[in-house]
């Protein structure tokens, strides 16, 4: 009897369920495929509500809950978006109940914000992160970040930044992962994994935002904004690589860049958003504008007014405008006028609603009120954000075993980063909060404090030319054991409009070196920064060196941790140094010269301060030869190489192999060599341990042309590791 009674109530709840779907329109039955419920939401849509699809304003900064009512005023109910401000889900939840409840079909909006290197649990620049050669632990930081931004509001990030840079006059070169092409897309891959997830639905991720398509890091001279000189050619064998891997991946959306590429802005290019993007690699989702690129084409000098700018920018790719005012304004009389046709329209609306389906907007539109401890800074997330700013830490300079420091000393911590907390955050640092970072001093007293004396003296500011706190901060060295010096940029000499001139520091900071050097006693430098430096003064004044880059809120731990020798550095760059600006551009994998010993600058060495890959250890490791299992292969054959490392100092470490190849001869000039693999491996003292990398000679040792064809030619070819080189043969 019981059974039955179970049995019935079950089939009348099935049948509930089923009528209940039953009346509802297809496009909010969640049982129905995506692709069924976007074209029947899309035919049930009118022009207009098309057009506000792709229009996306801001919202938030205002929490007077007096104004509410404007701020909804200014948000039409069927907007298709808004950048979001507010770290907390009360306003977006409010906007949104307007949009499902006061527009017509109840189409969600989709709230984005720059999520770039966390939300609230703020960890290390993308430029710092690269130097980890952890995307597996950045994946996890990404995976922070989509959590915290989830539970706040946010559904959409614009990230990764994946432009390939090599000017570090750029001040963009922050947000990237350095000069190389295959690292960039390597921790793309991770990021838009970590954001995205599985399943874009889950309440804990959010969808990514692959930018700034394309070429944006071939800034003339460093300067944002303006003309990027990008060949066909280099286009596809530079920029393109970490896009075609993003999309692979899944990355939800794009954003078009501002740069002029060649002649055509990247927010008007068809070439790279139609014709490569969408029907190329059948990209799905959406290209977002970057904020004002479309209306920029009037001074650009590609269009001619902000509907001619709308226009070109549609026609192109651009899917949705992010605070231009042309597509509100001008879209609904371009698709009257036939200029835009419907099918056009619907393909664009299309996107955007698919994006929205799969984040599960339509079945949770509303974000659940979480309490700011629920939400933020979770003990975990700290762990993760901790051990990125360990991992992505360059050891440059150890002279004298000068680290790690020795107990039971009196240690000066000196500069005006010893303790700042705001600048160790870096460019875009979200709701990043300054009294969640531990500072290097704070960092180093609660891991040293008990059993050496800190002494602290600011020395000098960031710049200016004020010495007169030098004579304090060298009475204190005097009377130290070890002074650990504390320079670099602050938080917005990088970032986006952030260009310098010169990578060197200002002249005050190199003086406060100078000054302290005359104490006598061992001086440790700690840099941080978000770009590449200028170091060819200060590095011979110094006995130890570390670029701590802008690690986040865990800065003073993982300092703390390196500086005792509790960790042991691991980072290596993925960004060149230069000997001197002078150099810019200089980077690992430039192009063959025609006179390689010859064409040098007169004045300055010819070779950087510190290379890409560059990175000590307090350990030190042993390459051997490298074997391959073949040395003559032909296409499609099995080809693994690999280099026995052994940990020959007195502890462990980790050590990251880098696989390159080099073809020295090809129908196209290639670079000098090419990063094609790399694996990060802990290695107990005195272990051996064996890297291999299984190359896949389609991918690994072919090159691509001007139309983004690869190809592969026989002949020989060398795989590189350090110094160490195998010669592989291959045959037709
Ligand atoms: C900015 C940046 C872009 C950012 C967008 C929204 O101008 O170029 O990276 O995502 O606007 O803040």
């Amino acid at each position: 009897m019981k059974r039955i009674s179970i049995i019935f109530v079950f089939a009348m709840l099935l049948c509930t369920v089923f009528s209940q779907n039953k009346q509802l329109p297809l496009y909010k039955n969640a049982t129905k495929p995506i692709e069924k419920r976007v074209n029947d939401l899309v035919l049930r849509m009118t022009l207009e509500e098309k057009v506000m699809q792709l229009n996306q304003y801001t919202l938030g900064r205002n929490d007077n809950k007096n104004n509410i009512e404007d701020v909804l005023k200014q948000k039409p109910a069927e907007l298709g978006s808004v950048i979001y401000f507010n770290n907390d889900p009360k306003l977006r939840n409010e906007v949104q109940r307007q949009s499902i409840e006061k527009s017509r079909l109840g189409i969600p909006m989709i709230f984005g914000y720059d999520v770039i290197h966390g939300y609230r649990t703020v960890y290390p620049i993308p430029l710092a992160q690269a130097c980890s050669w952890n995307p597996e632990l950045a994946q996890k930081a990404s995976a922070v970040a989509a959590q915290e931004a989830r539970m706040s509001g946010v559904d959409w990030t614009f990230s990764p930044m994946i432009d390939v840079a090599r000017d570090g006059r750029w001040g963009r070169v922050a947000e990237g992962y350095g000069e190389d092409s295959y690292t960039n897309a390597v921790f793309c891959v991770a990021a838009v994994k970590g954001y995205q997830g599985d399943n874009m639905a889950d309440n804990k991720k959010i969808a990514a935002c692959l930018k700034h398509y394309v070429g944006y890091g071939a800034s003339e001279g460093g300067r944002d904004y303006v003309f990027t000189e990008v060949s066909p050619q280099t286009l596809w064998d530079t920029y393109m690589l970490p896009y075609q891997e993003g999309v692979k991946a899944g990355a939800a959306t794009l954003m078009s860049s501002f740069n002029d590429i060649s002649g055509i802005p990247g927010s008007a290019n068809h070439y790279t958003m139609t014709e490569v993007l969408k029907k190329r690699w059948k990209h799905d989702g959406f290209v977002v504008s970057d904020w004002g690129s479309i209306v920029q084409l009037i001074a650009q000098g590609v269009a001619v007014d902000r509907k001619d700018a709308a226009l070109k920018a549609f026609k192109a790719g651009v899917t949705m405008d992010m605070m231009n005012g042309c597509y509100d304004k001008y879209l609904v009389e371009l698709v009257k006028k036939g200029e835009i046709s419907k099918k056009e329209l619907d393909d664009a609306v299309k996107r955007v609603l698919r994006v929205k389906f799969r984040l599960g907007l339509f079945e949770n539109p509303y974000t659940p009120q979480t309490t700011e401890k629920e939400r933020f800074l979770l003990p975990v997330s700290l762990k993760i954000a901790e051990q990125l700013a360990e991992e992505s830490m360059v050891l440059l300079k150890n002279e004298n075993n000068t680290l790690p420091l020795k107990a039971h000393s009196k240690i000066a911590v000196v500069g005006p980063l010893a303790k700042s907390k705001w600048h160790l955050l870096g460019s875009w640092a979200a709701h990043g909060n300054t009294d969640d970072v531990i500072s290097i001093y704070d960092g180093l007293e609660a891991e040293l404090g008990k059993d050496s004396q800190l002494l602290y003296a600011e020395g000098c500011g960031f710049d200016g030319n004020d010495t007169s706190k030098f004579a304090e901060a060298l009475k204190t060295a005097a009377t130290s054991d070890v002074v650990v010096v504390c320079l670099g940029e602050k938080k917005d000499w990088s970032g986006e409009n952030a260009s310098r001139s010169t990578l060197a520091l200002p002249e005050i900071q190199e003086k406060l070196v100078v000054e302290l050097k005359k104490a006598g006693k061992p001086i440790i430098l700690l840099l941080s920064n978000g770009r590449p430096l200028e170091l060819n003064r200060l590095e011979p004044l110094v006995d130890a060196m570390v670029e701590i880059w802008q690690p986040g809120i865990m800065t003073g731990k993982a300092v703390a941790g390196i500086l005792s020798g509790r960790v042991n550095p691991s980072g290596k760059l993925a960004i060149t140094f230069p000997y001197s600006t002078g150099q810019v551009p200089i980077y690992y994998n430039q192009r063959k010269s025609a006179r390689p010993h010859q064409g040098k600058y007169q004045d300055i060495q010819n070779t950087p301060l510190y290379e890409f890959g560059y990175g000590l250890s307090y350990t030190t490791f042993e390459y051997g030869d490298i074997k391959a299992n073949s040395q003559k292969v032909k296409k499609g054959d099995k080809l693994v190489v690999e280099i026995p490392v052994t940990n020959t100092g007195d502890r462990d470490g980790m050590e990251t192999v880098h696989w390159f190849i080099a073809d020295p001869v090809c129908s196209i000039s290639r670079p000098v060599k090419e990063l094609k693999y790399f694996e990060k491996k802990s290695l107990a003292k005195g272990e051996i341990r064996m890297f291999s990398f299984e190359i896949d000679i389609n991918r690994d040792f072919s090159f691509v042309d001007e139309s983004g064809n690869r190809f592969v030619e026989p002949g020989d070819f060398y795989v590189i590791v350090k110094d160490k080189k195998i010669k592989i043969e291959l045959t037709d």
